[in-house]
């Protein structure tokens, strides 16, 4: 049975056409990030995620059911895909009709490599990392903390290049051709160097779990105070 808030989730993006809506109730559905993200958000204890920025939102139902979960006062959703981008804001706008608190939400086209400066509270970086290259990858992880206030999180997950790594790779060599996700880099690390990278660019991990399937690391980062 699905939960309210999974449910709510769902009505925010009831009016797309069905290619965005199946895919968002899928990912609601079959990605363990969709059930555990609400657990990890109520023990997460600061009084509010403050603003908030999904980087490479997608179609931004992440960032949507965090600010269902949890108060905030800002949210930022950026992806460099503005096929996704429009997607989201199409089913944002016809949302903010209804729900005033939603006026402070925006989502926009953005390429993650070239973040414009800005200060948030609380980050998401989900299934990204893994589209840059080496060097892009340590400055997004640089600009993000740049960005990220004192005492504030990071969350973070990433598939590590173990089995699970090596079957999304083929499954990410299909979708590319298909011409489902744009780019062309794929840059797999292991969960150790993707730690290690948090590590060098200063952030305390607070907390880690290492999925089985698809070898995922999933990471909750602190910005010293
Ligand atoms: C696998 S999807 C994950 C989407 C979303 N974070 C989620 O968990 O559902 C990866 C997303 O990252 C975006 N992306 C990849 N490289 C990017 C870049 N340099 N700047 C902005 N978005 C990027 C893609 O367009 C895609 O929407």
């Amino acid at each position: 049975m699905k939960s309210t808030i999974h449910q709510q989730v769902t009505n925010f993006y009831s009016a797309l056409h069905p290619r965005h809506r199946f895919y968002v109730q899928g990912k609601l559905r079959w990605d363990d990030l969709s059930a555990t993200l609400p657990q990890y958000l109520r023990c997460d204890e600061r009084q509010s995620l403050g603003r908030l920025l999904d980087v490479g939102c997608g179609r931004g139902q992440y960032g949507v059911l965090a600010g269902l979960s949890r108060p905030l006062d800002q949210l930022v959703g950026v992806d460099f895909d503005a096929g996704k981008i429009a997607a989201a804001q199409r089913a944002l706008t016809r949302a903010q009709i209804s729900q005033p608190a939603m006026r402070s939400w925006k989502f926009s086209v953005e390429d993650a490599t070239y973040l414009k400066a800005s200060a948030f509270d609380t980050i998401f970086l989900f299934d990204v990392l893994h589209y840059l290259d080496e060097p892009q990858q340590l400055k997004l992880a640089q600009a993000l903390v740049k960005i990220l206030s004192p005492g504030g999180r990071l969350y973070f997950r990433d598939t590590g290049s173990g089995l699970g790594g090596r079957v999304n790779l083929l499954i990410e060599k299909l979708i590319r051709r298909l011409g489902i996700m744009k780019g062309h880099t794929l840059n797999f690390r292991t969960s150790d160097q993707l730690e290690s990278l948090w590590a060098h660019v200063g952030l305390k991990c607070l907390t880690k779990v290492q999925g089985d399937k698809f070898s995922t690391l999933f990471l909750i980062l602190e910005k010293s105070e």
